[in-house]
């Protein structure tokens, strides 16, 4: 069971926490899917006298991206191949990607569908007609593993009743750590690395935000796998309807703001996904372009992704462009190529789709199908469907708006920014994609930092995992944590601060909330400090109008991004200043301050990036086009935790495999 919710009001932070120190071999930050997918995996392989434990900041039954459900999972290879799985994830990302990271995945994805089926979860099934089995009427023909035949919308994504997605998968993983071993509504602020030993992770420390207390941890090896980051840019939607955005709000940038501090190498941080969505609901498009084959039309009327203006703007971005499936990104180039010229704004033609589909159905079959294109909303995005009811729209007699959103920083869903990973040390991986620990070793899914893993949307270079994949992921890091701990068996590790100094830490907005909150009657104004509701929306302006967000049609220039940079660097010297009353307000200090930090890694990389290689994300308008003479490469960075400096630089991108 999740922890039962907090009385009415907010719990008020008092200046001197309790402290409560752990030490154990592994730890696993997170609760998502691919920290689901650890848990499950990670006792199996762990020693009698190992011990685990993993932290998540919210409620595992309902953290992360799946908390709302979906409709469907995103990734299952079944009849295709896994060569095809990494040329499609290659196309959908503009050639540059880690085919070896990709490629294991892949082999190991549809096991992670399969135990979602055995514990519960409901996958739609075509019957010996070939028509659809949703819901339980899917389990008539057998499970995936025994050979029934999913319900594809398309080539690797299968339908799924999966409002309890998140609840499903939650529980086996719980059920394999034991409650014992996980804590939830604890959020890790920061990574210790080893006082003794050069470039290895020793712990974390972090606040519970249901009890005034500091955790300290020290472990031998740990997984960092909190998501991506949201609320980083100024969202479409504001005032009443701000909280509203497609990614879960409290994805704060954790996992690279986390793991970047100690050192860690990001790639491609330059990434960013901004999904063509429903307008103001988010509700997800994939169903209905993939399912229910339905076209978007320009403010015309017009089928404009099908007309010569398309194909030529296309054929600028060849192979990727001329390929069978449109990349994401430039099919969001597209939608913006219409509505700069003035023909928006873009609407999916539902009503046609369904009146299509429904030529060769009778009533029954009819009113099931539109009660299927309700229930896509339902099982993940139930604000769409509430849309939809408050807005009279039925989509059978009706049309949407399609939109893209606000950026988003990932690297599990189309996008592919994060952290370097090694790959497995295997004879066919290129030894500049294995990263040698200490002791000479290779780890998959290892960060450049000894003992550091990372999985799901922290592993950079490698999207479309989705939801499966980033599950199959963490089983692949778990196995690898346990190697490491048991192959350090003898280390020790010792941090370099005190107790006191981590609790001064955590706790400073805290106490600069206490000092100064008498000097004014309005407590959120004072001279003395700032709020972290202050600090996101100068965050999100800054972003918004300089760092390539909607405000420009995500387009930005050397010059603003030097802008930007300036105000980012105030923002830094403003953040000593933050102050929180409670300790909801110490979260969302903590998480304006990892957003801080992952924003400027993304923009530090558009601009080393000198050429547009994902237009319809972003634009660097002096640089437009791609430019593969110079930039079919990886952009890394580093920040270096003595020197509290950033250096920037190519890696070689290596072809695995063949087109
Ligand atoms: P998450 O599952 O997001 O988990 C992150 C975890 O980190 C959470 O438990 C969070 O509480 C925790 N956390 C964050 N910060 C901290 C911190 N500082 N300290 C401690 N814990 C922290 N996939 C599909 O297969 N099919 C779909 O239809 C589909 N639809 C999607 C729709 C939306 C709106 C989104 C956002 C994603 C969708 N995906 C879909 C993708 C899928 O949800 C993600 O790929 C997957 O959840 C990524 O797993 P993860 O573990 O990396 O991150
Ligand atoms: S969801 O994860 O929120 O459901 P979305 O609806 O965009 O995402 O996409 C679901 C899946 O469909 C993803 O695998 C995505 O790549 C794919 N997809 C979405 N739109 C299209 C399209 N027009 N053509 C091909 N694939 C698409």
């Amino acid at each position: 069971m999740a922890l039962p919710n907090k009385p009415l009001g907010e719990i008020k932070a008092v200046r001197d926490p309790e402290v409560e120190e752990r030490e154990v071999d592994i730890l696993i930050v997170g609760g998502g899917m691919a920290c689901c997918g650890a848990a499950f995996e990670v006792k199996k392989w762990m020693k009698d006298d190992q011990t685990v434990l993993l932290v998540d900041k919210a409620a595992l039954e309902r953290s992360g991206a799946v908390a709302q459900g979906l409709s469907a999972i995103n990734t299952y290879i079944g009849e295709n191949t896994v060569e095809d799985y990494v040329r499609m994830v290659r196309n959908d990302l503009m050639g540059i990607v880690r085919e070896d990271l990709i490629y294991s995945l892949g082999c190991h994805v549809d096991d992670s569908v399969h135990l979602f089926e055995e514990w519960g979860l409901p996958v739609w099934k075509k019957d010996e007609q070939g028509k659809n089995l949703d819901g339980k009427k899917g389990l008539k023909m057998g499970t995936l593993k025994e050979g029934a035949t999913p319900v594809r919308t398309g080539k690797w994504q299968i339908m799924i009743n999966g409002e309890s997605y998140k609840r499903i998968v939650a529980e086996a993983a719980k059920l394999a750590l034991g409650e014992e071993n996980i804590l939830e509504r604890v959020f890790i602020v920061e990574l210790l690395l080893d006082a003794n030993v050069e470039n290895q992770i020793a712990g974390a420390v972090g606040f519970s935000v249901r009890e005034n207390k500091v955790y300290i941890f020290k472990c031998k090896s740990m997984l960092v796998a909190c998501g991506g980051a949201v609320n980083i840019y100024q969202p479409r939607s504001v005032g009443e309807g701000k909280g509203r955005a497609w990614y879960p709000v409290w994805n704060s940038g954790s996992t690279y703001t986390l793991c970047m501090r100690v050192g860690a190498e990001l790639s491609m941080m330059e990434n960013r996904f901004t999904p063509a969505r429903f307008k103001d609901g988010y509700g997800p498009v994939g169903a209905w372009f993939l399912l229910f084959k339905a076209k978007t039309l320009n403010g015309l009327g017009e089928n404009y992704a099908a007309s010569e203006a398309a194909k030529a703007e296309l054929e600028k971005y060849a192979p990727y462009g001329t390929a069978a499936i449109t990349p994401t990104c430039l099919r969001n180039h597209l939608m913006l190529f219409e509505m700069k010229e003035g023909r928006g704004p873009i609407i999916m033609d539902t009503v046609t789709a369904l009146a299509e589909l429904g030529k060769t159905m009778d009533k029954k079959e009819l009113k099931h199908l539109e009660a299927e294109a309700w229930e896509d909303f339902l099982d993940m995005t139930c604000g769409q469907a509430n849309l939809w009811c408050a807005t009279n729209t039925e989509p059978e007699k009706k049309n949407s708006e399609v939109m893209p959103t606000e950026p988003y920083l990932l690297g599990s869903h189309s996008g592919c920014c994060g952290l370097w990973a090694s790959g497995p040390d295997l004879p066919w991986v290129p030894d500049s994609y294995k990263i040698k620990a200490d002791n000479g070793k290779v780890y998959n899914r290892m960060t450049t930092v000894n003992g550091l893993f990372t999985a799901g949307d922290g592993v950079g270079c490698s999207g479309h995992k989705f939801s499966s994949g980033s599950h199959a992921e963490g089983r692949l890091a778990a196995k690898q944590l346990v190697r490491y701990a048991v192959d350090h068996a003898d280390f020790t590790p010792t941090l370099a601060q005190s107790s006191e100094e981590l609790v001064d830490m955590v706790y400073k907005p805290v106490r600069t909330f206490l000092d100064h909150c008498e000097y004014t009657t309005a407590v959120d104004i004072n001279p003395n400090y700032i709020k972290p509701n202050g600090m996101m929306y100068r965050l999100m302006k800054a972003t918004h109008e300089y760092g390539g967000g909607t405000a420009t049609y995500y387009q930005t220039t050397s010059k603003s991004l030097e802008i930007v940079m300036d105000m980012l660097a105030v923002m830094r010297e403003d953040w000593e200043k933050i102050a929180a009353g409670d300790l909801h307000e110490l979260l969302r200090a903590w998480e304006i301050i990892h957003r801080i930090w992952t924003v400027e890694a993304h923009l530090r990389h558009i601009q080393f990036r000198k050429e547009t290689r994902y237009p319809g994300f972003y634009y660097q308008a002096d640089y437009p086009g791609q430019d593969d003479e110079n930039w079919f490469c990886f952009v890394n960075s580093k920040f270096d935790p003595k020197e509290q400096k950033w250096d920037v630089f190519k890696r070689d991108y290596v072809k695995i495999f063949k087109d």
